[in-house]
């Protein structure tokens, strides 16, 4: 226990920008400081530190609190251990009260497990250093392999013996309980007895950032191919492999002072690395980077170099997950060994010296590499080229700097003999691609939670949300200000009322009803999935029961095509609110509304059902007996037209923008050229949406 004044000391002593900023690159913006979020993968900042109050705050992620709050956070330490960590910082001696069996068992779970990783480490160094086998064995293992004995007791390697329960009795015997040796992964049970996980492997000892040791790596010492060459401790609570980098803890000084990190594959790489004096180097553990990891290392540093061994079929692999580092904003080197040396192999040819001359002088930047890689591959072979460049143009479109994007495309453009304005075209392709299926895989989730909202919610009564004002496109203010402004476009609002009311008008009279989606094919039928993902995942159609109303609510937010009548909008947001309170209203839910605005359209809209539409055939060209039995039809119709509409109006304003630019444009006025390509630009999107349009419906669209 810290006495409480202690903890006060601690508090009082902090300078949260100096705690905060070991983590994130801080700049000073008026009385505070701001940031990357540390806890996101944002790419514009919305961090803040506030010095004067001694807080911070990430908009985010939402988290915020003090500099303790932030370690807590960030090191998953508990709050003792970030006072512990903090009191070290700023040299304020921490003696601890005596412990009670009462707090000791409060320690929580955390802290026990860390403690039996701690013993375990040290019991399988003990056994490597001290016991027979392991002397004989696995140290001479290690030396054969020229390792140095400081470097064994830096990286903490030890031994664990080839006699099924050793490691587990002496745990047991140490006090560790069986439920946390298996909790980490180091025991395995039969029948109620205990066996050594790792059992006749050499132990590589994995730490996180703070130096705890939180999973083991054990490496097999027979050469058969029987079992794995490595097994690694499962996940648990202190261990999210793909948060995780494999030395980073003894890493940390010298990437900072380097401001460069190296990956590397393997454990011993990291270790044959230190042997040879450099130290910026973590592993990722034979996978592929993971987004966390990249994080991890962001937090140090932009300057990355992947080194990678020397075999083909593992770079192409590796490539991917480099696309990764540069969509973090990180500049990315590549480093390739001599064909069949890793790191630690060729460290051991050469000297150190030449090691690090290799690392400097052989690095190269990796969207060049890439591009000279895949090239290489391709050859004359027309299709092959043409996938090769748009591998590097995906590369090259996950880059968030616009201007280092620019740098890259221009360079591309001289290597690859094409011209600069074909490439953008195919970047800008992919990066709207991808915005679009970032947005359907949010709205998605979204989709889904309501739907599992639905099944557990109780259901409540219908409310009118006091913000639905809030997130509904107004009116445009031309057309709502000026009613004669303009007669055309008049009178597409109008039809846009008329379509409106009819989708609210299915919503109403339909939206209890019961109908089955295959959810995935639902998303990706105007999806341009990319065929090998489609390979990658066959799909797996998954059959869901949903009210008409909720289908009809994804597709409007999917269409992105905002109601613009405001009894609509109303009735839209009762729909919303209710069926996340996990109901769907009926017309006489709406009815007795207190906002009687919407009473007299719901009217209007529930009679129409026994009436024949005069824009029944043009619409639904189908009969309204049939319209319930085609409920999904009739709503995808009435959803398409509205997007139509939508999309002739959009082109009707920019036809009208570029008339009013033509004569700046005649005149040679830069940015009345920049604003034609942008109108033109758009004009080709709404053309490409238009022709989707009619391929919805089958049938060419006039002008
Ligand atoms: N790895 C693993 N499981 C395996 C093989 C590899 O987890 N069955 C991970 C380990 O983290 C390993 C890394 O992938 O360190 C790289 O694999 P490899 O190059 O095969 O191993 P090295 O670490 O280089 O081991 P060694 O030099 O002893 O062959
Ligand atoms: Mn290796």
């Amino acid at each position: 226990m810290i006495p409480p004044h202690l903890v006060d000391q601690v508090i009082q002593a902090v300078v949260i920008e100096d705690v905060v900023g070991d983590y994130v690159e801080l700049k000073k913006s008026g009385s505070s400081f701001r940031g990357l979020s540390p806890f996101t993968n944002e790419k514009t900042p919305s961090f803040y530190v506030l010095p004067e109050k001694g807080i911070f705050k990430c908009f985010s992620s939402g988290k915020g609190g003090s500099a303790v709050n932030f370690l807590m956070e960030l090191e998953k330490y508990s709050f003792p251990e970030a006072i512990k960590q903090l009191a070290q910082r700023y040299g304020i001696e921490i003696e601890e009260e005596e412990v009670s069996p009462e707090q000791r068992a409060a320690l929580t779970e955390r802290e026990s497990l860390i403690a039996l990783n701690a013993w375990a480490q040290q019991w399988f160094t003990k056994q490597l250093n001290e016991s027979e086998e392991g002397q004989a064995i696995a140290l001479t293992y290690f030396q054969s392999r020229g390792f140095r004995p400081d470097i064994l007791k830096k990286f903490n390697v030890g031994y664990c013996p080839d006699q099924w329960e050793s490691m587990s009795l002496a745990a047991q015997d140490a006090g560790y309980t069986k439920e946390r040796l298996l909790a980490l992964g180091l025991s395995k049970d039969k029948d109620g007895r205990l066996w050594d996980f790792f059992k006749g492997r050499v132990m590589f000892p994995i730490r996180d950032v703070t130096g705890r040791f939180i999973a083991f790596g054990g490496r097999t010492l027979r050469n058969d191919k029987q079992s794995a060459k490595y097994f690694n401790s499962p996940e648990s609570i202190l261990y999210h492999k793909s948060d995780v980098l494999f030395g980073i803890h003894l890493a940390k000084p010298a990437i900072a002072k380097e401001d460069r990190v190296l990956l590397v594959e393997g454990y011993t790489d990291v270790m044959a690395m230190h042997q040879a004096g450099i130290e910026h180097v973590v592993s990722s553990s034979g996978t592929a980077l993971t987004d966390g990891q990249i994080k991890l290392v962001r937090r140090y540093t932009k300057n990355v170099t992947v080194l990678f061994d020397g075999d083909a079929a593992g770079i192409r692999a590796s490539l991917r997950g480099v696309d990764l580092l540069l969509a973090e904003g990180m500049n990315v080197q590549v480093v390739l060994f001599p064909d069949g040396d890793d790191p630690d192999s060729f460290s051991k040819k050469v000297s150190s010296e030449e090691l690090k001359r290799h690392i400097t002088s052989e690095a190269k930047d990796f969207v060049a590499f890439k591009m000279e890689l895949l090239s290489q591959e391709a050859g004359d072979d027309p299709v092959k080229r043409a996938e090769m460049i748009h591998s590097v143009m995906e590369s090259i479109a996950a880059i968030p700097d616009g201007i280092q994007q620019g740098v890259y495309l221009k360079l591309a453009a001289e290597d690859l003999g094409m011209p600069e304005a074909t490439l953008q075209l195919e970047i800008n392709k992919i990066q709207r691609l991808k915005l679009v299926q970032e947005q359907k895989a949010a709205k998605r989730d979204a989709f889904r939670q309501r739907q599992a909202g639905i099944q557990t919610a109780p259901p409540s009564g219908v409310q009118i949300p006091s913000t639905w004002t809030d997130d509904r496109a107004p009116i445009p203010a031309d057309l709502e200000s000026s009613p004669a402004a303009n007669a055309d476009q008049r009178m597409a609002l109008d039809h846009r009322t008329v379509l409106e009311h009819d989708l609210i008008r299915l919503l109403i009279l339909y939206g209890t009803e019961t109908l089955f989606v295959d959810i995935e094919s639902e998303d990706q039928e105007n999806e341009n999935q990319v065929e090998s993902d489609a390979a990658e995942h066959p799909k797996k159609p998954e059959q869901l029961e949903v009210s008409f109303a909720e289908l009809m609510l994804h597709h409007l937010e999917e269409t992105e095509v905002p109601m613009q009548d405001a009894h609509c909008q109303k009735i839209l947001a009762i729909f919303q609110s209710s069926i996340a309170a996990g109901r769907v209203p009926s017309s006489l839910d709406l009815l007795s509304q207190p906002d009687t605005s919407v009473h007299q359209l719901v009217t209007d809209l529930s009679f129409i059902k026994d009436i024949v539409s005069e824009r029944w055939g043009e619409v639904h060209q189908i009969y309204p007996a049939r319209e319930a039995d085609q409920l999904h039809k009739a709503m995808m119709d009435s959803m398409h037209q509205l997007k139509l509409n939508v999309n002739r109006q959009e082109i009707q304003r920019i036809q009208e923008g570029l008339i009013a630019l033509s004569k700046e444009v005649d005149a040679g006025d830069d940015t009345a050229i920049h604003g034609m390509r942008d109108l033109l630009e758009k004009r080709k999107q709404l053309d490409a949406q238009k022709r989707e349009i009619a391929r919805y419906f089958g049938s060419t669209i006039l002008p």
